[in-house]
Order: C-alpha cells, then sequence, then structure tokens
C-alpha cells in the first residue's frame, strides 16, 4: 500500500497543481496595470489555498477523470480569486484594519486603500467573468457556478461578513454567531467541498437538492467550515503572528463575536472536538460506500491543530 500523504506534502501538491491556472488569470496585456499588481500581490503572497486542496480531495475521492479534474481545477483558481477578494477586503481599515497577511504586508499597506479596495474588486468581477466563460463551452456548469458566486453573497461570505461587522461590541447569541461562521467561512469552504461533484454530473439546481451525496458533502462542508473558522478564533488568541503570517488578539481588541469571545478558550476547544467528530463521522459514511477518504482524514487532523 502506498504511503499516505501528510498534510504538508497536499498542501505541495496543490500549489503545484493550481499555480499555473492562477498565474494564468490576467492577459499579459494588463500585467502593468497597479490594480492588476495588487491583484497579483495577494494571490500569490503565500496563502494554503486550502479550498483548492478540498476542491482536489473531493475530486480524487469521487475519482474524477483528468478532463473533470482540470475543470476543476479552474474553478479552484476561481473560488481562490473569490477567497483573495474577501481577505483583502477584510483586512481594510474600514473593516478588520489588519496590516500583516499571508506574512506580508496587506495589500492596502503596499498599494494604498483606494488601488486595495479595486484589487479586490477585480479579482471578484475576473472570478464571474470565468465562470460565465466556462459555462460557454459546457452550459452544464450553469448550476455548478451560479452556486459558487451565491455562496459568496449575501446568503453566503457577504452575508457572514455583514453579520461579524454588525455584531462587534454586542453579546450575540451562540446560534447567530454559528450562522455568522459557516456564512463568512462555511459558504466559501461549501463551494470547495461540492463543487466537483455538481460538475461531475453537470447537476442542476433541483437534482442538487434532493442528491443524497451532494446532501452529505454539503453537511461534511459545513462541518469543515466550522471547524476551521473556530480554529482561527483559536489561534487569534493563542498563536503567534510569525508563525501564523497575520496579526494575534485583532477578535478582543476589536471586541469581535467569536467562538471565544462567546465560550472562552476551553468551550471554543469542546465545540471544535464536536465539528471534528461528526466530520469524522460522515468520511466514515463515505468510506462505508467505497470512496477513499484517507486524504480528507488526514485533512480533518489539520483542522483540529493547525498552527497556521
Ligand atoms: C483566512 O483563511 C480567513 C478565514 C476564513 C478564517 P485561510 O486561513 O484559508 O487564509 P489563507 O488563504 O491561507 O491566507
Ligand atoms: C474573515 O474572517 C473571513 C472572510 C470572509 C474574509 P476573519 O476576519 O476572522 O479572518 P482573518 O482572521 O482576518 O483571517
Ligand atoms: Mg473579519
Ligand atoms: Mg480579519
Ligand atoms: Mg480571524
Amino acid at each position: 500500500m502506498m504511503a499516505r500523504d501528510d498534510i504538508g506534502t497536499l498542501i505541495s501538491k496543490t500549489e503545484t497543481w493550481i499555480l499555473p491556472e492562477l498565474e494564468s488569470v490576467f492577459d499579459k496585456a494588463v500585467l502593468d496595470d497597479i490594480t492588476v499588481k495588487a491583484a497579483s500581490y495577494s494571490l500569490f503572497a503565500g496563502g494554503k489555498r486550502l479550498r483548492p486542496l478540498m476542491m482536489h480531495l473531493t475530486s480524487r475521492m469521487l475519482g474524477l477523470n483528468d478532463e473533470l479534474d482540470s475543470d476543476v481545477k479552474y474553478f479552484a483558481a476561481t473560488l481562490e480569486m473569490i477567497h483573495t477578494y474577501s481577505l483583502i477586503h477584510d483586512d481594510l481599515p474600514a473593516m478588520d484594519n489588519d496590516d500583516l497577511r499571508r506574512g506580508k504586508p496587506t495589500c492596502h499597506k503596499v498599494y494604498g486603500e483606494g488601488i486595495a479596495t479595486l484589487a479586490g474588486d477585480l479579482l471578484l468581477n475576473s472570478a464571474m467573468e470565468r465562470l460565465f466563460r466556462i459555462c460557454e463551452s459546457k452550459p452544464g456548469y450553469i448550476y455548478a457556478a451560479s452556486a459558487l458566486a451565491a455562496n459568496a453573497g449575501i446568503n453566503g461570505m457577504i452575508g457572514g461578513q455583514s453579520i461579524d461587522i454588525a455584531s462587534s461590541d454586542r453579546k450575540i447569541p451562540v446560534e447567530l454567531l454559528t450562522e455568522l461562521q459557516e456564512k463568512k467561512t462555511g459558504a466559501l469552504i461549501e463551494a470547495a467541498v461540492v463543487t466537483p461533484y455538481y460538475i461531475s454530473k453537470s447537476m442542476t439546481r433541483s437534482e442538487s437538492a434532493s442528491d443524497e451525496t451532494a446532501i452529505s458533502l454539503r453537511k461534511l462542508a459545513s462541518h469543515i467550515g466550522l471547524a476551521f473558522q473556530i480554529r482561527d478564533d483559536i489561534l487569534d488568541v493563542i498563536s503567534d503572528s510569525t508563525i501564523l503570517g497575520k496579526s494575534t488578539g485583532k477578535d478582543e481588541r476589536d471586541s469581535k463575536a467569536t467562538f471565544v469571545t462567546l465560550l472562552g478558550l476551553d468551550g471554543a476547544k469542546e465545540r471544535l472536538d464536536e465539528e471534528l467528530k461528526s466530520i469524522r463521522d460522515i468520511l466514515a459514511g463515505f468510506a462505508k460506500q467505497g470512496f477513499d477518504t484517507s486524504d480528507y482524514e488526514t485533512l480533518a487532523g489539520y483542522l483540529g491543530d493547525r498552527d497556521r
């Protein structure tokens, strides 16, 4: 039996897989534009590429062929662009006002707030253009594309960011905090986990609502999203900015509603353990159906104790 890849190997394989796709995002003719430079600065600043990684894992777990895997890569780069835009805007002085991201000065620290705002807009707009473009040649991907766009919108990432800002300086119930986290972080992670399946089946909206595998993948994604963000909240308290690549202690500073500020460090760790158990239960269900879940199990281990 081949040795199972550890998380470091999975992350570096994903980088090799996704990098050429990301490098081709902007046309050579526009590379001198300052907004393109700012967007590229953040896109290649050293993100962990976890969403592309999850896409790759689903693709492998479901055994997709090479042609489909190449389309998954196209969607993965598109999602990474949306994720990067969300971070550029999240760091702006009007939002979290952060100076450090991915171990480097934030986009607005290098390029100024105006260009950083445009760089985020550009990444989002270019992502949408890419989704339309692939649907021109493969109309069967329309639902996958529209679901991805929706997960970045008001019922997804933006909706979560909106609750996040509105909840600063307030004590909110844990149910609302869970909704906040499921949207701001969970929605893009859901897109990562399920999009390869939607693509592989050229799935429609109504099929996706009743398909058992789609439902299980969305459940898996929801627990991964929560585990990921709870660990992010914990790291904001226990980690060091040189390891984490972003500043720490900022949730407390900004009176943010997080699992740690609401439940305390031990309460947040308990909730994280519950999420990890749910992830492993769902993976066991996939394994029972004959899917190879070993890489997703590696990811689950990492979600519990990652330090960056
Ligand atoms: C950071 O996400 C933002 C959150 C949703 C907590 P990541 O930790 O995946 O950020 P990068 O892409 O590796 O910088
Ligand atoms: C941001 O959450 C999630 C996004 C949608 C960008 P955080 O504000 O907690 O992310 P970090 O800690 O700055 O990476
Ligand atoms: Mg934020
Ligand atoms: Mg932030
Ligand atoms: Mg955070």
